[in-house]
């Protein structure tokens, strides 16, 4: 799905934020990418999200050069193909639950028809089948993420790029958010999700880690922290 090599982004201020980047992804994937701040995770989100273009190096998305590619088709091939969930969910604040979805559908290209019910599935599929109406300040900071994943999802992508998804919820919402992108994920949804926390990132498939603009595997299983299946497990045994 996604094929990178040599990925380099120098900001005009002189920052290199990328390094010579190169990883891959197989279609179906889950992978996670941590570092500290300012190691360039979102520049490289950004460029895979086809929202920036590096400045050297080469980006294959499902085989396809897109350094080659006009502005005009990157946009059409974002809009087909990916999905993106942000730390900040993004809400349009005057709008609805179920009208934020469907603008993210409106923006894709989908047709008018069958629109509002496909986001009434989507935000129902997330478990708020019960706020479709209710403005993004009248949710939780957890439900409205759920919406920012409604949105991103019901445009059935087949990558889903996720910046700090869960950097503004307690445990159990940051739970429930991960909980959605797995479920994703085992519909056959690539997942690319970048995350501070070491124990979010182990449950991946696959682990990066940025250090200053360079992105290195790390191996899942020496990463802190265990999960809630885990733990259980303990419990169980002991
Ligand atoms: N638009 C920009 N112009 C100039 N420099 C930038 C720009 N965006 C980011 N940078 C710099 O590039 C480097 C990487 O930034 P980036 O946002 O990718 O980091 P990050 O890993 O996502 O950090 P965080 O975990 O804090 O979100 C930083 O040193 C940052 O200051
Ligand atoms: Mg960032």
């Amino acid at each position: 799905m996604i094929e990178c090599a040599g990925l380099t982004r120098r900001y005009p201020n002189g920052v290199t934020a990328l390094d010579g980047v190169g990883f891959s992804v197989p279609a179906g994937g889950y992978a996670a990418v941590i570092g500290s701040s300012g190691s360039g995770k979102s520049t490289l989100l950004n460029v895979l999200g086809l929202l920036d273009r590096p400045d050297a190096g080469t980006y294959r998305l499902e085989g396809v050069d897109t350094g080659r590619l006009s502005d005009r088709a990157l946009s059409g091939l974002r809009a087909r193909m990916l999905g993106f969930v942000f730390q900040s969910f993004d809400l349009v604040p005057r709008m609805t639950a179920l009208e934020n979805v469907e603008l993210g559908l409106i923006l894709s290209g989908a047709p008018s028809r069958g629109r509002r019910e496909a986001a009434a599935e989507s935000l129902a599929a997330v478990g708020l089948a019960d706020r479709m109406d209710h403005l993004p300040a009248q949710l939780s900071g957890g439900q409205q993420q759920r919406v920012a994943v409604a949105r991103a999802v019901a445009r059935s992508p087949r990558l889903l790029l996720a910046d700090e998804p869960t950097g503004n919820l307690d445990p159990a919402a940051a739970a429930g958010i991960i909980g959605l992108l797995e479920a994703q994920n085992r519909l056959g949804v690539t997942v690319l999700l970048i995350t501070h926390a070491e124990e979010v990132a182990r449950r991946a498939g696959t682990v990066f880690r940025m250090e200053a603009g360079r992105l290195s595997p790390v191996d899942p299983l020496r990463l802190k922290g265990r999960d809630a299946y885990e733990k259980r497990q303990d419990q169980l045994l002991s």
